[in-house]
């Protein structure tokens, strides 16, 4: 499974990068409105630093709803660097567009996924990553790793290929959980990533051993 970090904070990104298992990023409006950026030069700038710093697929949302205005957006977006990813939401128009730009050799991630029916029309359209939002799910009082789950299920039996991308992932048990369950891409921010490194027997233990290593040096 690989793992993207969800975020459009530089200093968080360079953290994952540099534990050396970040495999790309996924942005949406609403994490670079957090981090100030304003205006399009902005946006295209702050994801050229993104790709220059991350060497694997970084996605950025269009912010259109229509059909043309997806398209040139999403053209704008993927010259930026061939590692963009051009992210599109789960609407008629945005179907319309996943299957231009599949057919235009431009990657793309179909995003706000809550169904298995938008699912399987996501990977009809040859979208690359269809993202599921497993934590928005789960605050309807929904499962969303059944989801998943589901979602796994029929691309294996339909032999589609586009991947999927568990998100909106909010603990390092949703991490763990979508790897059990065949999600290719796991994204998520950076405290879940590193509660994966915790647990206290390896706390107790490596306290032990660096104990009895010093009595070895006395
Ligand atoms: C996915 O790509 C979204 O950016 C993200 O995972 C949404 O997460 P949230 O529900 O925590 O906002």
């Amino acid at each position: 499974m690989k793992f993207f970090i969800d975020t459009a904070n530089l200093a968080q990104i360079k953290e994952a990068n540099e534990l050396g298992i970040l495999d790309g990023v996924t942005t949406n409006p609403s994490l670079m409105a957090k981090e100030g950026i304003k205006g399009d030069e902005a946006v295209k700038n702050h994801y050229k630093t993104i790709c220059e710093l991350v060497d694997g697929d970084i996605s950025a949302e269009v912010i259109s709803t229509d059909f043309d205005g997806i398209i040139a957006e999403g053209k704008v977006l993927a010259a930026i660097h061939p590692n963009i990813v051009v992210k599109v939401p789960m609407i008629k128009d945005g179907v319309k567009a996943l299957k231009w730009f599949t057919d235009n050799g431009i990657k793309t991630n179909c995003t706000l996924v809550f169904s298995a029916g938008q699912a399987i029309l996501a990977a009809k359209a040859g979208a690359t990553y269809v993202s599921p939002f497993v934590g928005r799910i789960d605050d309807g009082n929904w499962d969303g790793m059944e989801l998943i789950g589901q979602i796994a299920q029929i691309y294996s039996l339909q032999g589609f290929k586009t991947q999927i991308l568990a998100a909106s992932i909010r603990s390092s048990l949703h991490i763990v959980r979508a790897a059990e369950l065949g999600a290719d891409v796991c994204t998520c921010p950076l405290d879940p990533i590193l509660g994966l490194l915790k647990h206290p027997l390896t706390d107790i233990g490596l306290a032990k051993f660096l104990e009895d290593a010093r009595k070895m040096q006395q």
